[in-house]
């Protein structure tokens, strides 16, 4: 039986198994807080009614021992909607040893030491159901929207975004492989066969940012579709994202609650997003005091000025291709631009996507190549895909830990992967 499930066995016998999360005693009853992965439910021990076999084994309950459990389930005295085990039989299966994380507060360090035993925590525990449901989100989004999976490499022969963050690795006697930091390349290609297609997996980074929202492994999906183009580009972005809201919202109560979320705020999101071209993001930026100048990123301050006042995320739209990647397609209004678009999400979460048209014009892509100072021969296969029946088409990828992050409202990123890789951490 799983607790989850123990409102259907209200005043019947069930048995569960999982470990002892808290525990307390109080003269002739135990208090035993119980986690079998599905939930979590209070086990009362009575020294009256139980064997005095039971009643032994429980003063050897240490914290984190894992137990089965046969009681009769009964309704929770005050919270409705919780339910308690009396307990009528235990079992230990393994008795614990002395915890390492114990219920005073406990410093980021030692708790990414214990990386490990901390995921057991009811809050850690909320944001690896939430990642999921956001993975089932976006899965089943993007199938209903006609994209199938296929799966890109991670070792790849060239960078897809900038030469200056890529992890090298390597290789037999082919020299080095670079990890991949987006799957885009490869299933633009795929495009030309299954028409819309998505990657999902890890991506590298050997970004030297120390921030909150920034991993060296991070998990992308990269979305690609033939024939799609910036607008509807933009409204598949904003459809999934909303899609993702409303499937956390209506999936993920009790996690968000432990998140102590405020809820609100996510429904509030869910409505049609903000759109901005750069050029507009700029000058508001510069009225409301930053000195940034044209032609410049946005910084995490930026993000933030620039969705401060907004209950819905903001697209930023048309950068300069200056600073931009290669692949991007021209604007043909100004061809200094780029059809792009990053979003940035609500309360400080900063971007979550990176999007855009893709260049199909063979000269204009191998200029743009070779502009930036790509080796050709590196590229020649994602060129060839202008040569055989090139079309228009665009794509994004989504972070899913800055995502997850926004969606649980947790301050930093390295709570949103279960094994976070940063600059100053490779274990465990
Ligand atoms: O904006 P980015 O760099 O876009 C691409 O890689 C494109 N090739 C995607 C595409 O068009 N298919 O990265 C996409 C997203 C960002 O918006 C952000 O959410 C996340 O990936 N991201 C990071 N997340 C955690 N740590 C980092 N170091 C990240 N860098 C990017
Ligand atoms: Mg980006």
């Amino acid at each position: 039986m799983l607790v989850k499930d123990l409102n259907k066995l209200v005043n019947k016998e069930a048995e569960i198994k999982g470990w002892v999360f808290n525990l307390r005693s109080s003269g002739s009853l135990y208090f035993l807080q119980i986690r079998d992965g599905s939930g979590f439910v209070q086990a009362i021990v009575n020294k009256e009614s139980v064997a005095s076999e039971v009643w032994e084994q429980c003063q050897k309950i240490t914290l984190e021992t894992s137990v089965v459990l046969q009681g009769v389930v009964t309704e929770h005295p005050k919270k409705i909607g919780e339910y308690e085990l009396q307990v009528t039989g235990l079992k230990l299966i393994h008795i614990a040893e002395e915890y390492p994380i114990g219920k005073k507060e406990h410093g980021p360090d030692f708790l990414m030491e214990w990386r490990h035993l901390w995921l057991r925590s009811p809050k850690q525990w909320a944001i690896l159901r939430v990642r999921d449901a956001i993975i089932l989100a976006i899965n089943e989004f993007l199938h209903q929207q006609n994209f199938i999976k296929v799966d890109s490499p991670v070792f790849t022969p060239n960078a897809c975004e900038g030469t200056t963050t890529l992890f090298a690795v390597p290789y037999f006697d082919l020299g080095n492989a670079f990890l991949s930091q987006s799957g885009q390349l490869y299933i633009e290609a795929a495009i030309s066969s299954v028409g819309r297609c998505y990657d999902f997996g890890p991506v590298f980074r050997a970004e030297k940012s120390k921030t909150k929202r920034h991993l060296t492994e991070f998990w992308m999906m990269d979305a690609e579709g033939a024939f799609i183009e910036h607008e509807e580009n933009l409204r598949l972005q904003e459809d999934l994202v909303r899609y993702i809201i409303r499937y956390c919202l209506t999936n993920c109560q009790k996690e968000l609650a432990i998140l102590e979320r405020d809820t609100q705020k996510l429904q509030q999101a869910d409505a049609p997003f903000v759109r901005l071209s750069y050029d507009v993001a700029i000058k508001k930026l510069k009225e409301l005091g930053s000195d940034i100048q044209y032609g410049d990123d946005l910084g995490n301050d930026d993000e933030g000025l620039l969705t401060k006042d907004s209950a819905v995320p903001v697209f930023i739209e048309k950068w300069p291709k200056s600073i931009k990647p290669f692949y991007m397609k021209r604007d043909s209004s100004n061809p200094d631009l780029v059809l792009n678009d990053d979003l940035i999400a609500t309360e400080g979460a900063g971007e979550l996507i990176g999007g855009s048209q893709r260049e199909d014009d063979y000269n204009l892509l191998l200029e743009r190549i070779k502009a930036e100072g790509l080796k050709v021969e590196d590229y020649e296969w994602y060129l060839d895909m202008r040569k055989y029946g090139s079309v228009p088409h665009s794509g994004f990828g989504i972070g899913l830990e800055r995502t997850v992050r926004w969606i649980t409202g947790v301050e930093h990123i390295r709570e949103c992967i279960p094994f976070p890789r940063m600059i100053t951490r490779l274990k465990p």
